[in-house]
C-alpha cells in the first residue's frame, strides 16, 4: 500500500454501494486506504457494475487496493465495515418514515453480517445516523467502542469551509467543533472556535461572525443539496476515507465522532481519539450553559426515540 506506514493486508467492506457507498469505495481506492474493498448490497446488477467500474479506478491509480464483490457475511469478517445502506431522504418524506424505513434496513444488514470479526470496527453513515449507530451497536454484538458513526465529523468540515470563506482564513487553521445529534439539532460549539489555538472571537474583526446565520447555513446545507442534485455523497466519502485511515494507521486523530453516550443511553458525537480499536478516549469540550442544555435536549429527545423503536 502506498501511504503510509502500513504495510499490514487490511480489508474494508461497504455495504450499500448507492451514491454514497460507491463516492466512499472512490475516495478509498484514491487515497489508497486499503488493500481490498469488498462491496455488498441487495441490488446484485448494481453491485457488480460497481465493482467493475470502481476496478477501473484502481488499476488507473495503481494504489494497490483490489475491488470484489463480497456478501454481508463476508463483511462483517473485514477490519471495518461501513454502512451505507438504506434509503436517503426524498423531499415530502416526513423524518418518521424515513427513520422506520432505515431502521429495519439497519436491523437486517447487522444481523446478517453477525457473528462480527472480534476487532471489527462498524462505521455506520446511514441517516439518522446517531439513532442507527444506537440500533448498530445493540445488535452487533461487539464492545461499544468498536461502533461508531460518522455523526457531525461532516458538519464540523462544512463549517470550517464556510468560515474558511468568509475570513480568508485556511481551512486547515480554523477548529470549531459541531457536536451533539447530526441534523437539526447540532450544536456548533462556539466558546471552543478557535483560529491557530487562539479564540475565534479575538482574531477576527468584531460583527465578522453572525454565529446563528453561519450554524444555520451549516445546518441547511445537505438540504440545499439534495435540492440541487438528489444526494450528498463526496463531501461524506471524504469523511469516510478519512476516518477509516485513521482507524487503520492508529493514528490518535481526534474528530467528533457518534459514539455511545452511557450517560443520556444513545449515541452521539462529542471530539474523540480515533484509532485502530475505534473509539479509544473521549476528549472533553469545553461547554457554555446554552450549549449544554442544547445538546441535553436533543440526547433526551433521540433516547425516547431510540426506547420506543426497541419496544
Ligand atoms: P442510495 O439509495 O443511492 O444507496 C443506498 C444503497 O443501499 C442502495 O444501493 C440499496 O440497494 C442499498 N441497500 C438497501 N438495503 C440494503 C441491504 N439490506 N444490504 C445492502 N445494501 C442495501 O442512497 P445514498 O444517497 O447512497 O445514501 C445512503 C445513506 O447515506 C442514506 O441513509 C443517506 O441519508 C446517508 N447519508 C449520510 C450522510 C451523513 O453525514 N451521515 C451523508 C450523506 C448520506
Ligand atoms: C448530509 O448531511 C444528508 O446527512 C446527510 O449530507
Amino acid at each position: 500500500m502506498s501511504p503510509g506506514n502500513t504495510k499490514q493486508f487490511s480489508q474494508i467492506a461497504i455495504v450499500g454501494v448507492g451514491q454514497v457507498g460507491g463516492a466512499a469505495a472512490y475516495a478509498l481506492i484514491l487515497g489508497s486506504v486499503a488493500s481490498e474493498l469488498l462491496l455488498v448490497d441487495v441490488k446484485v446488477d448494481l453491485r457488480d457494475g460497481q465493482v467493475r467500474d470502481l476496478s477501473d479506478v484502481a488499476y488507473s491509480v495503481n494504489g494497490g487496493t483490489r475491488v470484489r464483490a463480497a456478501t454481508h457475511h463476508e463483511a462483517g469478517q473485514c477490519d471495518i465495515v461501513v454502512i451505507t445502506a438504506g434509503s436517503r431522504w426524498s423531499i415530502g418524506e416526513t423524518n418518521i418514515q424515513h427513520m422506520h424505513r432505515n431502521v429495519s434496513i439497519m436491523r437486517s444488514v447487522v444481523g446478517a453480517m453477525r457473528p462480527f470479526r472480534s476487532d471489527a470496527i462498524v462505521l455506520v453513515v446511514s441517516n439518522p445516523v446517531d439513532l442507527l449507530t444506537s440500533i448498530a451497536q445493540e445488535i452487533s454484538g461487539l464492545p461499544k467502542s468498536q461502533v461508531l458513526g460518522s455523526g457531525t465529523f461532516l458538519d464540523s468540515v462544512r463549517l470550517r469551509g464556510l468560515l474558511a470563506d468568509k475570513t480568508g482564513v485556511a481551512a486547515s487553521s480554523i477548529q470549531v467543533p459541531v457536536v451533539g445529534v447530526h441534523g437539526d439539532s447540532q450544536v456548533v460549539v462556539w466558546s471552543a472556535a478557535t483560529i491557530n489555538g487562539m479564540p475565534i472571537n479575538k482574531s477576527l474583526p468584531p460583527d465578522t461572525l453572525q454565529h446563528a446565520d453561519l450554524a444555520d447555513e451549516c445546518k441547511n446545507r445537505s438540504e440545499s443539496i439534495i435540492r440541487a442534485k438528489g444526494a450528498t455523497p463526496f463531501g461524506i466519502s471524504s469523511v469516510v476515507s478519512s476516518i477509516c485511515s485513521s482507524i487503520l494507521l492508529d493514528r490518535g486523530d481526534v474528530e467528533p465522532i457518534s459514539h455511545f453516550q452511557p450517560e443520556f443511553g444513545c449515541c452521539f458525537s462529542l471530539p474523540v481519539i480515533l484509532g485502530r480499536k475505534g473509539i479509544i478516549r473521549v476528549i472533553g469540550v469545553p461547554l457554555d450553559s446554552h450549549e449544554q442544555a442544547d445538546i441535553t435536549q436533543s440526547a433526551k429527545r433521540l433516547r425516547d426515540v431510540v426506547e420506543r423503536i426497541q419496544k
